[in-house]
């Protein structure tokens, strides 16, 4: 039986959206597929209009047949159809304009008058796709154009931002201070596209919505946590952007804390959003704080030199293009974290992300306890594997559960077997892309997948005191990795000191 939680498909008003930074990678790569998609899955509100809006000049009709090129390569399903394509581009225009000109805003408040419905020229959702330098400029001009309104009356406004959101807390604080000058907390929606995964949506599911888990989701049952974020590309073309960032601003502060949050947060008293984040933040509250010299025993980072990944030369981090030569920027990132409450105290929670690692995996292990041996110590000594469930965020969506089992024959040897369940056997091919699921909620005005100004400063917390720890400090030449293996040396030995290592994550054809 299908047990809707909700109506399903959600309920939205005409309304448009104005994507600022529209001649940007992210638009033509996510934003406008996504849009795309929603249409043609028939998600899109009954009217609605998307005007692009940048500095470039440009028509209705160039930029429609600059995305068109752009959706034939980035569409998740291909080929883009014809048809949809005609019906959807209709509803595309440009807004040439500088993002700090009060000309630019009284231009397009008089494009959304020209729309000529009230709910395509009140209901807004402006979405910020620029520098977060930027931020508090857009919002205070769109105030001053009459576009913004903290009190939207019938109508409502809402502003949607990308991350970075900030360097450090003062900085995110900062952005939060000139978001909420012009517009309340309610109309923000801060984006991490990972919780726009089906996969990372499932994990709430999947804890709460069955019993066999959740009885054993507590320190008394699991030993520890693995949660691996591994990717194959380097930095490539994006030295610039990550020589400010490093994969602890990039990756950690929003993408891991998010699924550590979700995995090991208390059961909220409703699916509303507030209860949900509210989940969020009192679990981030309680990661143990890393001073310094936990920073140095519990946190490890890297960096990758020249390798090779799946057979193809890479080149050094500092050979990057943008790139300073004697950068200690890093690329790897490994920590142990404890979260001090009833549920969780004494599990550790290791995290580990990097570029440039031998696969693109998203993965959590959930490792149970090892049984007491007594039975078949004589069998497989220290050797009997331990119960192990891993959620598969990506690729290979999918759930598996290693248990140990009798191996057929006469002796009694045992070993491990695994069970799997698997998105695509199960639902088909069909999992929309993390944009569609934001876009679709933002429209609607639903803020559960989105982070709240508590829970991005407290996650900022967090990894201020790493970052504060490395100031200064130059990478050693052990934290150096070639590209293509499982980062540097030192992150075995992060484990190795409980006990415990790093498994290889699960492939599942
Ligand atoms: C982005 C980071 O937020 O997430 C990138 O800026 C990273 O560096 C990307 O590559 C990973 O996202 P996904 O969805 O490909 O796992």
């Amino acid at each position: 039986m299908l047990c809707r939680l909700s109506d399903g498909r959600k309920t939205l008003e005409p309304c448009s959206i104005i994507i600022f930074g529209a001649s940007g990678d992210l638009t033509a790569r996510k934003l406008i597929p996504a849009l795309y998609h929603l249409c043609k899955e028939k998600q899109m509100p009954p009217a609605f209009r998307i005007i692009g809006f940048a500095r470039r000049e440009n028509t209705d009709a160039s930029w429609r047949s600059e995305l068109r090129t752009a959706l034939d390569q980035f569409s998740r399903t291909k080929p883009v159809d014809d048809q949809v394509w005609q019906q959807f581009s209709q509803h595309l225009f440009y807004c040439q304009g500088d993002l700090t000109a009060a000309a630019a805003y009284a231009k397009l408040e008089k494009q959304l008058a020209a729309f000529g419905s009230e709910p395509l020229r009140r209901n807004l959702l402006f979405y910020l796709a620029t520098s977060p330098s930027q931020f508090g400029q857009v919002v205070e001009q769109l105030h001053g154009a009459g576009l913004l309104h903290k009190d939207g009356g019938e109508a409502w406004q809402r502003v949607v931002v990308e991350k970075p959101f900030g360097h450090d807390l003062e900085s995110a604080r900062q952005l939060n201070r000139e978001l909420t000058r012009y517009a309340c907390e309610q109309q923000v929606f801060r984006i991490d596209h990972y919780l726009g995964k089906e996969t990372v949506q499932n994990i709430l599911m999947f804890r709460f919505a069955n019993a066999t888990f959740e009885r054993l989701w507590n320190r008394e049952s699991i030993d520890h946590f693995q949660i691996t974020v591994s990717e194959k590309l380097g930095v490539g073309q994006r030295g610039g952007y990550y020589e400010e960032a490093g994969a602890l601003r990039d990756m950690v502060q929003n993408h891991l804390l998010q699924v550590l949050a979700l995995v090991s947060m208390e059961p909220p008293v409703s699916l509303e959003a507030e209860s949900i984040r509210d989940e969020k933040v009192k679990l981030l509250k309680s990661i143990r704080p890393l001073h310094p010299e936990a920073v140095a025993s519990q946190v490890l980072r890297g960096q990758y030199v020249a390798g090779m990944v799946d057979g193809e030369a890479r080149p050094a981090y500092r050979q990057e293009p943008k790139v300073r030569p004697d950068s200690n920027v890093e690329t790897y990132v490994a920590l142990k974290l404890f979260i001090d409450n009833w549920r969780w105290s004494g599990v550790p929670f290791y995290l580990r992300t990097g570029k440039n690692l031998p696969l693109s995996i998203s993965e959590v292990r959930i490792q149970f306890r090892p049984t007491p041996h007594v039975l078949f110590a004589a069998q497989c000594g220290p050797k009997l594997d331990p119960n192990a469930l891993t959620l598969r965020l990506q690729p290979n969506e999918g759930i598996s559960l290693r248990f140990n089992g009798k191996v057929p024959g006469t002796s009694l040897a045992v070993r491990p077997v695994r069970m799997h369940f698997s998105y695509d056997a199960e639902f088909g091919a069909y999992t929309p892309e993390a944009y569609e699921r934001l876009l679709l909620d933002a429209m609607a005005g639903d803020a559960t997948l989105f982070i709240r100004r508590d829970e991005v400063e407290t996650a900022w917390q967090i990894v201020d005191g790493i970052r504060q720890a490395w100031e200064g400090k130059p990478l050693s030449d052990r934290e150096f990795y070639p590209a293509g293996v499982w980062g540097p040396k030192a992150a075995d030995d992060l484990l190795a000191r409980d006990g415990h290592v790093w498994r290889e994550p699960l492939v599942v054809k």
